[in-house]
């Protein structure tokens, strides 16, 4: 019988050699991590197997393995956060297991019941717990990863595959908290397409993204923004969804947000934010947009001053300022990214931070 994900038969094997902690100020993205990892096998006559945490070890496997050649990967990113109560808490786990569930299914991969996988993060962070940073900034960064391991060179559905969960300590991802990140608008490389699978968290889309973004850096910007066809349509960045603040005609303000057209990462922040301000911004100040605008209409607004603000937000980069857009050799400069961060952008890393740390109640999106 195919057997479905089942926490309940969960085991777990201790690591007789704990790992030292570091301190807050040590911590560098994705570097070092937890004492344990979870592992899942499925294959297709039996479906999901017994699920085991045990300490964190290299993986095995034979060179053939599909993962290695055809780039059966994906992944998801998530955070659990300590509070002032030291209690450890997920923010809005069901998003990323709703979004994994996409990713499997858009590389045959198999699907899984989110709620188990969730009580399974639950079990490692409990037991890694003492890995979980305080602070606001901190967290424990969560990877759960999902590959095909069938050892063959055919190109075809995966009968194997191991669901693993990685966990890492973690302060901000640009290495400063809040620290402004310059851009440069890229036309030349694509990072997604309609019908692609840039919406779907894959590890083959961000290989791809690594050399235009080492360009990026030799003009002195440190992540390039995707633009998409003849057009300019302004996408998102790779490691974060991007938001732009225009003034409006009508004396308003429009918080703008590329749509989920295909060629979008759903990011989880990106979700939360527009329903934080959906909710919270008044409507006779603000109109909250998901629409398709251009490099251009970004260069001409900032030319007639009505560029406010800009900032990319993402689990891992949380919500950073953007201070300037290199555009075709020169600067679409961000008034408030400037030393300082937007009015906006500032009041949405704190409501963010406060859901995520559990100092305020929003909708069950913080779950301890
Ligand atoms: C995340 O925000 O979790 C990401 O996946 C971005 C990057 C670290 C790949």
């Amino acid at each position: 019988r195919n057997m479905s994900l089942d926490a309940s038969k969960l085991e777990i094997i201790k690591t007789t050699t704990p790992k030292a902690k570091l301190p807050n100020d040590q911590l560098v993205f994705g570097k070092t991590f937890t004492d344990h990892m979870l592992e899942i096998e499925w294959t297709s006559e039996k479906g999901w197997g017994k699920p085991v945490i045990s300490p964190y070890h290299n993986l095995s496997m034979d060179p053939s393995t599909c993962v290695l050649h055809y780039a059966f990967e994906l992944f998801e990113g998530m955070k659990a956060y300590r509070d002032s109560e030291d209690k450890i808490r997920l923010f809005r786990p069901d998003k990323n297991m709703e979004r994994m569930n996409k990713s499997a299914a858009r590389i045959a991969l198999p699907t899984f019941d989110g709620e188990e996988l969730i009580k399974l993060i639950d079990q490692l962070v409990l037991l890694d717990q003492d890995f979980v940073p305080k602070g606001a900034g901190y967290s424990l960064y969560l990877r759960p990863t999902l590959i095909g391991t069938t050892a063959s060179l055919g190109v075809g559905i995966p009968d194997r595959a191991l669901l693993f969960v990685i966990a890492s300590p973690v302060g901000s991802y640009y290495g400063k908290t809040f620290k402004p990140v310059a851009l440069e608008a890229t036309d030349y490389a694509v990072r997604a397409w309609p019908g692609g699978s840039g919406n779907r968290k894959l590890g083959a889309n961000y290989a791809p993204c690594v050399q235009p973004q080492i360009e990026a850096a030799s003009r002195g910007y440190q992540q390039n923004l995707w633009l998409f066809g003849k057009e300019g349509y302004v996408t998102e960045v790779g490691t974060m969804n991007a938001f732009f603040v225009f003034k409006t005609s009508d004396g308003k303000k429009e918080l703008v947000t590329a749509p989920l057209d295909g060629t979008i990462l759903e990011g989880v922040t990106r979700d939360s934010i527009l329903e934080l301000c959906r909710e919270r911004l008044s409507s006779d100040e603000w109109t909250i947009s998901e629409r398709p605008f251009t490099i251009h209409e970004v260069q001409e607004k900032a030319e007639k001053g009505e560029l406010i603000e800009a900032f990319g937000a993402g689990t891992a980069a949380v919500v950073s300022p953007i201070d300037r857009i290199g555009w075709r050799g020169k600067d679409i400069a961000v008034p408030a990214g400037n030393g300082d961060a937007g009015e906006l952008t500032k009041t949405l890393a704190e409501w963010i931070r406060q859901i995520q740390y559990g100092e305020k109640q929003f909708k069950n999106w913080s779950r301890e």
